[in-house]
């Protein structure tokens, strides 16, 4: 049994001694030394279901596999069903030529495999891989302090942020370990004094910025600590509804791409900020004031990567993070009126809208779901950033709100009131 600084319990003490297997010994090994090497003094257990990042099989995850193949094997699970990031694929809504197929079809050679193990390990249901777990439809809805092992960044700054629950940004398989030993190791995050404020964000903007723009600035700057911001609720309000919330989902995935945001405050807004105000700002936090210049500034310093960057938008993603049902209503409407004003009828970009299946069955129902597809637009369950590794489509003139989209591919940022000019006429220019 390898040593470890951490108290364990006599059970915790018997997997790690192997009682229960050397699988279970190994898994329990990963996670002491995971704990050791950040400081942890004890497991804490998990009071909610996993969100597994781990949801796609390229060659570059082929160990993950394989290790998948071995847990499903010896018939090892999670304590409780869990969700999952988004998939790759979706052909009956995303259009691919038979060559983009070929190409997809190699690169995700796994997935059907991948896919079939996690049903086995725990995968709550087919339905229920998407990035934002945390919505109603979907169901993996952390309560207040409850403490997880998520990995997803975007998934687990909202949990953290706006729910108030308690997750690590964990890496994927450490977050299935977690999931399979139900407890996770407690620092960071999972402890009151880690979730203390190391920046004071003053917001001095003269209207509600752009929810990806707000989160890259601050991204940015505070890189992996936490921000505590002030001056957003004059904008939002100090409720968290859905518009709050939608805004915040935004704000957080940037945060979380362009630094490694875990945990956010926003005063008077978000749970922890509410209760506990200033005192969740550590002594001698430094300040970062954002107002109009410095926002420009940051989106400005965004490289363009497109082979023609004079060229015409070939295609659009909207909705990473996974959209909301109110996300997906607000901008059928937004749509509507801009097609209206330039007399037209059909969306000039191939446009696709991304959201969680439960989400999508939602609009489904309603009237918007009819609406968007009249004007063109394609609606599916997949990540785009997963659609980009094929080498086929990556070099595409890609346009997107997602200033995360925007960090990991070749993807062009548009802010949305721009965004939604440019899908209607097809053209970048002002
Ligand atoms: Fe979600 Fe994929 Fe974007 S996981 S946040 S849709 S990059």
């Amino acid at each position: 049994m390898i040593e470890t600084k951490m108290e364990l319990t006599p059970h915790e003490r018997d997997l790690l001694s192997g009682a229960e297997g050397e699988t279970m010994q190994k898994i329990m090994e990963t996670l002491a030394r995971y704990g050791d090497a950040f400081g942890a003094k004890r497991f804490v257990p998990l009071d909610g279901p996993a969100h597994l990042v781990g949801t796609y099989a390229i060659i570059a995850t082929k160990p993950y596999v394989e290790l998948l193949d071995q847990l499903v094997e010896e018939g090892i699970k999670t304590k409780l069903p869990f969700t999952g990031n988004p998939l790759p694929l979706d052909y009956d809504n995303i259009a691919c030529t038979e060559e983009e197929k070929r190409v997809f079809d190699r690169i995700y050679v796994d997935q059907a495999r991948l896919e079939a193990n996690l049903a086995k390990i725990g995968m709550e249901n087919p339905e229920a891989y998407t990035c934002a777990c945390y919505l109603d439809e979907v169901g993996n809805t952390p309560k207040r302090g409850d403490n997880l092992a998520w990995a997803e960044s975007s998934a687990v700054v909202y949990a953290n942020s706006v729910l108030g629950a308690r997750t690590n940004r964990n890496s994927g398989i450490i977050d299935l370990f977690c999931a399979i030993v139900g407890k996770a190791p407690q620092f960071g995050l999972l402890t009151d004094e880690g979730r203390k404020a190391h920046w004071i964000i003053e917001l001095k903007t003269t209207k509600l910025p752009g929810p990806h723009a707000l989160g890259s600035a601050i991204g940015l700057k505070v890189m992996e600590e936490i921000p505590y911001i002030r001056g957003l609720d004059q904008y939002l309000g100090q409720t968290l509804d859905s518009t709050a919330k939608d805004y915040l989902k935004e704000m957080g995935s940037s945060t979380a791409s362009n630094g490694a945001v875990g945990l956010y405050h926003v005063e008077n807004l978000t749970p922890e900020a509410k209760d506990f105000g200033e005192i969740l700002i550590r002594p001698g936090a430094k300040t970062y004031v954002i107002d109009d210049a410095e926002l420009e500034r940051v989106v400005a310093s965004y490289p363009l990567m497109w082979d023609d960057p004079e060229g015409a938008p070939e295609m659009a993603f909207i909705g990473c993070p996974h959209y909301s049902y109110s996300q997906l209503c607000t901008w059928t409407e937004l749509l509507e009126a801009e097609l209206k004003k330039q007399n037209r009828e059909q969306l000039a970009v191939n446009t696709v809208f991304l959201a969680a299946l439960p989400v999508l069955k939602k609009l489904k129902e309603s009237d918007y779901y009819p609406r968007l597809r009249a004007m063109g637009a394609a609606l599916t369950h997949i990540c785009p950033l997963l659609y980009t590794a094929n080498p086929l489509c990556a070099g595409k003139r890609i346009i997107t709100n997602s200033n995360k989209l925007r960090t990991y591919s070749l993807a062009r940022y548009v802010g949305d009131e721009d965004l939604v000019r440019i899908l209607v006429r097809g053209e970048m220019g002002s």
